[in-house]
């Protein structure tokens, strides 16, 4: 028998094609198995040498046989089996029964068999697709705004000192003559994480650290993470970025502490920026200032940025209080200084327009993309 006759047959009944007799039953079976097993010789082997086309041709034979609208076995089932005549009908179900089971051995077949077949078929890299664009990071605004005031002072021959965020109550608070009296020690506004250990609420304590470890003189700037128990909103976030500056020399004045800052200021928000010194109260400086700049934005005039006044407070300073430079090992008979302490979150507000500093720390890509 041929496949073509098989598939002839295929298609008409027990009686249809004489064989009446479980004898010419068994012959019809033993013929259609001897194709079946031509054809299981014909198909590639193992998995790891059959390439696109070997699949492609597999599959076709597996369909031929096992397809389940048009397999043979399909239509053999179909019109020899389930048509016969009663009585020949165990002879032709064991008959079928075997020859099925042979043909799912040579073409295992299953769902995840057949998934399996599709996947690695369609997985065949495409050439002629555009390559995957690898989407590129870009950093944080904080950062950058970070980074351009650092870098303003390190032309003026500032370097870079940082310090720990887990910091000591004697560096956040003793070092710094703040007393044991003073509100922000308290722990509605200091995050202690134990009796002598603080999340640091300024970058101040690294001022006397830098002294402790170069002594005078001392020109750096000291850029951080600070925490306060701040609730959320859109001007205060419990952590948020300081950079804080000192300068320790030999007759360093209030005069070069204006001087730096508003070269400093110029820079930063532009060459028409004036600056405005007030007096203020740190327990670590003395005399201690607020610096105001001309608002940037309306040059002066009022506008709803500067609430209408024309200025907008951007840092703290101060000569450094000699107990500070004494705490730091330095004496302050032979060594004076300044120092500054400013938000790098309001900076960055300022120079990108943001109203809610929240933004700042939702990590959402979309925001985040836009600098
Ligand atoms: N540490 C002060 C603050 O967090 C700022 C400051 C720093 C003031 C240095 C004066 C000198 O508010």
């Amino acid at each position: 028998m041929t496949l073509e006759e098989l598939r002839e047959k295929s298609g008409k009944t027990l009686q249809d094609l004489d064989a009446c007799a479980p004898e010419e039953i068994l012959r019809l079976f033993e013929g259609v198995r001897e194709l079946l097993e031509q054809d299981a010789r014909q198909l590639a082997t193992g998995p790891a040498s059959s390439g696109g086309q070997d699949a492609a041709r597999d599959e076709e034979l597996r369909e031929r046989w096992l397809s389940r609208k048009r397999g043979l076995l399909t239509l053999i089932n179909e019109h020899w089996l389930k048509a016969a005549p009663k009585p020949l009908k165990p002879v032709a179900g064991v008959s079928f029964n075997k020859l099925h089971a042979r043909a799912c051995e040579i073409f295992p077949d299953n769902v995840a068999v057949a998934a399996g077949r599709k996947a690695k078929a369609s997985s065949l890299p495409d050439l002629t697709l555009p390559g995957l664009r690898r989407p590129l990071g870009s950093l944080h605004p904080i950062t950058q705004v970070q980074r351009e005031i650092e870098e303003i002072f390190i032309n003026l021959g500032f370097s870079v000192e940082r310090g720990p965020e887990i910091e000591s109550v004697y560096y956040n608070f003793d070092a710094l003559n703040i007393p044991e009296s003073h509100p922000s020690r308290d722990d509605w506004d200091t995050l202690y994480i134990d009796a002598q250990t603080v999340l640091r609420t300024h970058t101040s304590p690294v001022q006397v650290r830098a002294l402790e470890k170069y002594g005078a003189p001392l020109y750096i700037i000291i850029p951080g993470k600070c925490y306060r128990r701040d609730n959320p909103d859109s001007t205060h976030s419990p952590m948020f970025h300081q950079i804080e500056g000192l300068a320790v020399g030999p007759n360093v004045t209030f005069a070069d502490l204006k001087g730096t800052l508003d070269f400093f200021a110029r820079r930063f928000f532009g060459e028409k920026t004036r600056t405005s010194f007030h007096p203020s109260f740190f327990p670590f400086t003395e005399p201690s200032g607020e610096v105001a700049i001309s608002c940037p934005f309306c040059d002066g005039g009022g506008c709803r940025v500067c609430k209408h006044s024309g200025w907008i407070e951007v840092m703290g300073c101060g000569m450094v209080h000699p107990e500070v430079l004494r705490h730091g090992g330095v004496d302050p008979e032979q060594y004076s200084g300044w120092a500054f302490g400013l938000g790098v979150d309001r900076y960055a507000m300022m120079k990108f327009g943001i109203d809610d500093i929240q933004l700042f720390f939702q990590s959402d890509v979309r925001f985040l993309g836009q600098f």
